[in-house]
């Protein structure tokens, strides 16, 4: 009689075990995948972003779209990460560099100072790049900006991860 109340206890003792790793589990996920996950690019090669940019807007001068991306999921967390790049038409191709400096990460603006007409200019330390990103010798940047992969959706404009500048 003593024993199957022991078992018994035992047995629930286990089952809350269970029940308390599997909660601390479901809470550390949310912050493993906060650690390992680039939040600030698209989760995937083949995922894209809505932009509110319509690309029967665009011309052959940048303009700035921001964009965010929405947190994917549980409710444990919420994180939208707002995002922006510099886009615009070369013929029929949408073209979007992102804004951020390969000298040491400041904000890019195209045309960001009276002297630096139709160029990305950066503040910073006066980096400077040709409108198709490559960044002009003898400013700080080494390399051109680099580039989000487009697609174009019902007429909008969708953002996806960034890579090498292609243009250059
Ligand atoms: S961070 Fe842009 S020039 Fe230095």
């Amino acid at each position: 009689m003593m024993s199957s109340k022991v078992s018994r206890r035992q047995f629930l003792s286990y089952t809350l075990m269970g029940v308390g790793g599997f909660m601390a589990s479901a809470m550390l996920m949310p912050m493993v995948r906060f650690a390992v996950d680039p939040v600030l690019q698209p989760k995937s090669e083949g995922e894209f972003i809505p932009t509110p940019q319509k690309v029967d807007q665009l011309t052959d001068s940048p303009v700035r779209v921001d964009f965010t991306i929405k947190d994917r999921k549980d409710a444990w967390y919420k994180s939208d990460v707002s995002n922006t790049a510099w886009v615009y038409k070369e013929g029929d191709t949408v073209i979007a560099l992102s804004p951020v400096c390969k000298h040491l990460g400041c904000t890019v603006s195209w045309e960001g100072d009276e002297k630096h007409k139709n160029e990305f200019f950066c503040p910073c330390h006066n980096g400077r790049y040709e409108k198709n990103g490559k960044n002009i010798p003898g400013s700080p940047p080494l390399g051109p900006l680099d580039e989000y992969m487009v697609n174009v959706v019902d007429g909008y404009v969708y953002l996806g991860k960034t890579v090498p500048n292609t243009l250059v």
